[in-house]
């Protein structure tokens, strides 16, 4: 029997919603990688970058479509409680990598080189980088600096480890700088700034964070370079936005730079639900005869 043009039609539809349906999921569950990245750049399309530390936290942020988590050695101040990210340890970004790796099935996941591990000499951190990414999976490094520690870097590029670049605010340097102050005010750490950010990209960084500077600055630094530009208090003319996920959920409270947009008050969500919890514990509301066995 001819088919009419009803069935044409819906035949047709079905058809173009299951290219629309399989389409979507594919982009949802595409891999994103340091090439997806320079894709994104030059389709204008933003990077999202954010932190995470743990399994459950991986697991629903890779979820939310961010394209980049990055295993920071902020695991030192929002996990460990130090005041500083110098003391965190090689093994202990490890630990928090591995956990991060297992539960991330499509962001390109970034790990952060602790101080101590890369800057003395080449060989130490292409023995840092390695361990990261054979023990836990990762999928690229970070390290701060620029020129000062560009053997480093270009020693961990040649044996086939992606590395992102970090300028600006370099918090495994506040010994150096004595306060988390805006940085590159001045002429000359402007200057030598833009400079660093173009030999990153020389000697093969795949994106470099640029941290507290003038958003003016990040827009030359922008002007001079062709790889994506990450900003954490470098306004809005960068490729892309980073920030601490503790910040974002409103689990810090007492930490405010301005850069810092608050999407939740997780902190004060947890004490409400801690408290109900409390009070049914004493109140005999918990548990309840639906609640035991
Ligand atoms: O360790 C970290 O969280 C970072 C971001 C602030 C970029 O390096």
């Amino acid at each position: 029997m001819p088919l009419k043009i009803s069935d044409t039609l819906a035949v047709v539809m079905i058809f173009y919603l299951f290219i629309f349906t399989s389409h979507r999921l594919i982009m949802e569950y595409k891999r994103i990688t340091t090439k997806t990245l320079l894709e994104m750049k030059n389709n204008n399309e933003k990077i999202s970058m954010l932190t995470a530390y743990d399994y459950t936290f991986a697991k629903i942020i890779d979820q939310s479509n961010i394209d980049v988590i990055l295993v920071g050695d902020s695991a030192s101040n929002v996990i460990a409680g130090n005041e500083t990210t110098v003391p965190i340890t090689l093994n202990e970004m490890i630990y928090h990598a591995k956990s991060v790796v297992k539960a991330v099935k499509r962001a390109l996941v970034v790990v952060d080189l602790p101080f101590g591990t890369y800057q003395s000499n080449p060989k130490l951190a292409l023995k840092s980088a390695i361990r990261i990414m054979k023990e836990s999976g990762a999928h690229a490094v970070k390290l701060e600096g620029g020129s000062e520690i560009k053997d480093s870097v270009s020693k961990i590029i040649r044996a086939g480890i992606p590395v992102m670049g970090h300028l600006g605010l370099t918090p495994q340097s506040i010994y150096k700088f004595g306060t988390y102050s805006v940085r590159a005010k001045e002429k000359n750490e402007a200057n030598e700034l833009i400079n660093d950010a173009i030999l990153l990209e020389e000697i093969g960084c795949f994106a470099t964070v640029l941290e507290k500077i003038p958003s003016e600055l990040a827009k030359k630094v922008s002007s001079k370079v062709k790889y994506p530009l990450i900003g954490i208090g470098a306004g809005n003319q960068v490729d892309g936005q980073v920030l601490v996920m503790h910040d974002l959920l409103g689990l810090t409270t007492e930490f405010n730079p301005r850069f810092i947009r608050r999407y939740l008050n997780l902190s004060q969500q947890i004490i409400d639900a801690v408290k109900s919890y409390v009070s049914d514990i004493k109140k005999l509301n918990f548990p309840n005869e639906d609640e035991m066995y």
